[in-house]
């Protein structure tokens, strides 16, 4: 009986161990932090979809840039926005950064991701 019992507790043990390993392992891969960005950054794969999910209720066409899937590299780029030589500066960069009006609409993170594109030449890729 008493062996039964021992096993029981180091299944237990086990499985305890097991889950809180597991989620450890989750939340290391939710957190990208701001100093460990994907290198390089990938417009596809990391910009757009901050437009997606921040941006594009309001600039989908009306409100200039348009910041929709089809548009948002063009308008970017073509729009004058970008300073690949001198990224901070870039209109872009500063609207939605310190006190620029757009700066409530994109996290830490966000602004991170962005600068580094246009750090790495604001490419289409
Ligand atoms: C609630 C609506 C709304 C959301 C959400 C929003 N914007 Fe805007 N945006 C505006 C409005 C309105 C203007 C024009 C007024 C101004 O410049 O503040 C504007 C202006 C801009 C401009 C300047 C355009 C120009 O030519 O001067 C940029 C760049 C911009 N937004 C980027 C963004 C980005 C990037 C996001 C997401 C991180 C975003 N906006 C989210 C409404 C929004």
């Amino acid at each position: 009986m008493k062996g039964i019992k021992d096993l029981f507790k180091a299944l237990t043990l086990i499985f305890v161990i097991s889950v809180c390993l597991a989620s450890c392992e989750y939340n290391k891969k939710e957190e990208i932090q701001i100093g460990d960005l994907p290198d390089p950054i990938l417009y596809g794969e990391h910009i757009q979809p901050i437009f997606n999910t921040n941006c594009i209720t309001c600039h989908n066409g009306s409100t200039p840039p348009n910041l929709t899937v089809d548009n948002s590299f063009f308008e970017l780029t073509a729009g004058g926005y970008i300073n690949v030589d001198n990224p901070e500066d870039s209109k872009f960069y500063k609207k939605i950064s310190g006190s620029g009006s757009m700066a409530q609409y994109a996290s830490d993170l966000d602004r991170a991701y962005i600068l580094k594109w246009i750090e790495q030449g604001a490419n289409d890729d």
